[in-house]
Order: C-alpha cells, then structure tokens, then sequence
C-alpha cells in the first residue's frame, strides 16, 4: 500500500504547523512514483510511492538493511535510481524532476532549498574550519558576502541550537559529538531550506544527549514549517517527530500511515514485531 491510497487528510498535518494564509500547504513539495534502487534482490528499495506535504514530518522506519539509506539517497538525489521519479514542487509552484534536471540545478537546491543532515556529523561538517564559517557557508553560495551579517547569523544560530555562541570561533573538532550534531544543523537549516533529509541524526550519541537533540528538532522542524524525512530505527524517535510513517522490510514499503495509529495499532505482521520488539526492551 502506498501513502496516497491510506485516507488521510494533508491538510490536517499542514494547519498544524503552517500559517493558514500560505497558498502552497494543498500541493506536496516532494512526489515520488515507484522508486526503484536495488544492489540485488530485496537489497535496496523497491516500487516506493509517496506525496510529501509542506510542513510535515516522515519517518521511514525497518530493521537494518531494509533499505531506510538506499530510499533516501534516492530521494535527495545523491544518486540516480534505477527506476522511478522524484518530483519537487519549487517555490515558483513548477514541478522539477529531479533525475531529469542538470547537476549543476540539483547542486544548487542542495546548497539552497534542502538539506541533509548525515548520521554522523563529522560527514556533514567542514572539520577544518571554524563552526562560525560551517554555518556561514550556505549563506554565501546564496550570495552572502557581508562579514558582519555572517558573523550575526553565526550566532544566532548557534544559540537557536544551543550552543554558547561565544564558540563561534572554535573549530568542530573541539565541540562533543551532540554539539556537531547541533552544529551540523544549524549549518543546514540557516538557508531556510523547506525540505530535510535526514539520516539516523540521533544515532551514536548518548540516551540524555539524544533527548535534548530530539526536543530541539522537533522544536525548529515545527518553528520553520520544514518538510521533514528521517530515517530512523528508533521506534521512539519516531513516535516523537513524525507525523507519517513508512515501514520498510527487505526493499519495499510494508505499511505506511499516521504515526500514531501505526505505531499504536500495527497491522503489518512486521510492523507488529517491530513495535512489540521495542515495548519489550
Ligand atoms: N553500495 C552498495 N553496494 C552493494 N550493496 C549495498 C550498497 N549499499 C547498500 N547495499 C545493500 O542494500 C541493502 C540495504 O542497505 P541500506 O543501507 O539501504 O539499509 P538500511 O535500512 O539503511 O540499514 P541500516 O539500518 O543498517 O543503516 C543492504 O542489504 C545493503 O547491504
Ligand atoms: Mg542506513
């Protein structure tokens, strides 16, 4: 079952986080068809179908090597996939598609409009220069050039994400795992990008570090009406940040739904697993 064929109504999730007055909130920002990437049979992801509507969150969720990383690769057009589109709704309200687009245009949209932020930070961070320049770097492929108002978004970033901005000046490599995770945020989100791509963000870091982490991206996810897909293998982060869930098994997309109603009554034998599995430990 794809999500397009669950009742659900977009426009429940998109009131919730968006302003009323926003005319886009009816139309997805990312449509998917039969997204196919396969490294060998059931390896990889498999005939995925989805809408992604501004402002919500979805979480794809299975156990290891289901596929979660192959899909999102695919879908944030890191690489091509062997079947399928991607279309991205663009502010100017055209449809772009994504694999049929240049390079040059899907590089822009990453520097620009999305953002990703990598399981582990040290991936998605300039480990060589100062967490001020990390943030600022998007800034300037926008065409930001001014050094004060650089410096000025560097620190109000830092404390959106709760670091001392008096560390501005400090290199990554100085900060603990948590804080470059925090910092890899911020060094995404100040572009205002309207979609999220996001991998495991809280995985490798410890249980409290988590936590905060997590109160902190729900809290920005929502404040800027991002459109948000995470994977995840965490249950828990699941049930706090998305609003949708696709669970995956061996390649393809098993059940898919609200977030709640899936993970409080499963209807797929595995989902069930999964879900009792995790009330177990
Ligand atoms: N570059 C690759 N070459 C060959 N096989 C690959 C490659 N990348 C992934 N695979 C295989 O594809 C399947 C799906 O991998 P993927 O990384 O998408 O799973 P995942 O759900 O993200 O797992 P995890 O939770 O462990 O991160 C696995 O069997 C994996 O071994
Ligand atoms: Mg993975």
């Amino acid at each position: 079952m794809t999500l397009s064929a669950i009742s659900f109504s977009p426009e429940t999730a998109a009131r919730q986080f968006l302003p009323v007055s926003d005319p886009d909130d009816s139309m997805p920002i990312l449509s998917v068809r039969d997204l196919t990437r396969l490294y060998g049979p059931e390896k990889g992801c498999q005939n995925v179908s989805f809408d992604l509507y501004p402002g919500e969150v979805l979480g794809i969720v299975g156990e290891s090597g289901s596929g979660k990383s192959t899909l999102l690769a695919a879908l944030s057009g890191r690489f091509a996939p062997s079947g399928g589109t991607v279309r991205y709704c663009q502010t100017s309200g055209e449809w772009l598609d994504i694999y049929a687009t240049s390079e040059a245009r899907r590089r822009q949209l990453f520097r620009t409009e999305w953002g990703f932020v990598e399981q582990n930070p040290r991936d998605g961070l300039r480990m060589g220069v100062s967490a001020g320049a990390n943030i600022g770097e998007r800034l300037m492929a926008q065409g930001a050039r001014h050094y004060g108002d650089l410096r000025a978004a560097g620190l109000q970033w830092l404390s959106h994400v709760e670091i001392d901005p008096a560390r501005l000046d400090d290199f990554p490599r100085a900060f603990s795992g948590g804080m470059q995770q925090r910092l890899q945020i911020a060094r995404n989100l100040v572009s205002s990008p309207r979609l999220l791509f996001m991998d495991e963000p809280t995985g490798g870091l410890d249980v409290s570090v988590q936590a905060r982490l997590l109160d902190l991206l729900r809290g920005l996810t929502r404040e800027f009406s991002l459109s948000v897909i995470l994977v995840t293998h965490d249950l828990a982060v699941a049930r706090l940040l998305a609003d949708r869930l696709m669970v995956m098994r061996r390649s393809r997309v098993v059940e898919s739904g609200l977030a709640d109603q899936i993970l409080d009554d499963p209807q797929h034998p595995y989902t069930q697993l999964l879900v009792s599995s995790i009330l177990q430990t």
